[in-house]
């Protein structure tokens, strides 16, 4: 299928008096229409400022690479057809609804808003808000419009927050971490929702989560990041039944079992280097307990690694033993 999103070798630097920090390095990866592709890596790994950049929303951060959505390069196209971008072609959904709410104004309004902005008349803005809130099992989205955000429980609120991303029909959806604002039934309820109307509307979606749970029911594909880079990325059937990296096999093990108790089966010792204190070599080799000699020194390439279907790893050990096989 073509690539809907096609983000090459993207760089983000973040200024400080020391100079330029890297907060993710040459990322190079793609959503293809219809697509439901997961990011998913601890806190600071960088996922959020690679969404962000896509859609220019950190003017203070620089970044370098392409950015092509629908065959356009938007990192060079004027401001004003970024915005028209912005809850256009591209929606977006962020972690916590209430920021992204106006506590002032009616939910329906906030929802046409995207409408309006583009010329479609107030009736006709409000008539499409309703039947996207009603898309998205809103009960009684009819009176339910005219409610303020305050009104509506936390889920109810991160459903106004993807109406609005969804209102102006947009091909790819950018969600970040969009349940976990919330309590627990609600965030199965979102989940279950997003997923729902993303089969239904053959609309491709990016989802950023730290939650590998989330990667399994969601999403197709899966890069997983760490310190700023792609450390592995594959179908998600693939990822799930060979992950190679050693990250990733961690985050794997620490998924909570659905017969088990809820905490973490095994947690990863240590924390991820912060951008600017990234080691030589392997950033994840000082947590790593197969590391040798070579991650201490040498950074691995994200090389396709055998299996069935998309699979690639950046883990000089999964490239050894394959040299050693063949
Ligand atoms: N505007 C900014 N200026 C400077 N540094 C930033 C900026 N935004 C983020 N960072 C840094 O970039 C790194 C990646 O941050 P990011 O928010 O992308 O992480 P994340 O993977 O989304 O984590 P989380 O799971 O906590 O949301 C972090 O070390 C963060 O402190
Ligand atoms: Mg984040």
């Amino acid at each position: 299928m073509k690539d809907l999103l096609r983000v090459n070798n993207l760089s983000i630097f973040a200024p400080t008096a020391a100079g330029e920090v890297p907060l993710v390095r040459s990322l190079t990866f793609n959503v293809s229409g219809g697509e439901r592709v997961a990011l998913v890596g601890e806190s600071g790994s960088g996922k959020s400022v690679t969404a962000r950049a896509i859609m220019r929303l950190d003017p203070g951060l620089r970044t370098q690479g392409e950015v092509l959505f629908d065959g356009q390069e938007l990192s060079t196209i004027p401001e004003e057809d970024m915005a028209g971008i912005r809850g256009g072609g591209i929606g977006m959904v962020f972690q916590d609804p209430m920021s992204a709410l106006n506590p002032l104004m009616r939910i329906g309004e906030q929802i046409a808003e995207p409408l309006a902005a583009r010329g479609v008349p107030r009736r006709t803005a409000l008539a499409k808000a309703r039947q996207v809130l009603d898309e998205l099992g809103v009960a009684d989205a009819a009176r339910r419009m005219w409610a303020y955000p305050h009104e509506f429980s936390g889920g109810m609120r991160q459903r106004v927050v993807i109406a609005m991303a969804l209102v102006a029909e947009p091909s790819l959806l950018i969600a970040d971490e969009p349940t976990t604002a919330l309590d627990v039934r609600a965030q199965e309820q979102v989940l279950a929702l997003l997923s729902e109307v993303s089969r239904q509307r053959g609309l491709a979606t990016l989802i950023i989560t730290h939650d590998i749970g989330i990667v399994a029911e969601f999403a197709q594909r899966v890069m997983v990041m760490y310190s700023g880079s792609c450390v592995e990325h594959g179908s998600v059937a693939e990822i799930f039944e060979r992950p190679t990296h050693p990250y990733t096999q961690a985050l794997l093990q620490a998924v909570p079992r659905l017969d088990g108790p809820i905490e973490r089966l095994v947690s990863l010792p240590g924390s991820s280097p912060r951008p600017g204190a990234r080691p030589v070599g392997c950033p994840f080799a000082p947590r790593c307990s197969q590391a040798v000699e070579k991650c201490r020194t040498e950074n691995p390439e994200l090389l396709t690694s055998g299996g069935h279907g998309p699979h690639e790893v950046a883990c000089h050990l999964a490239h050894m033993e394959v040299t050693q096989n063949a």
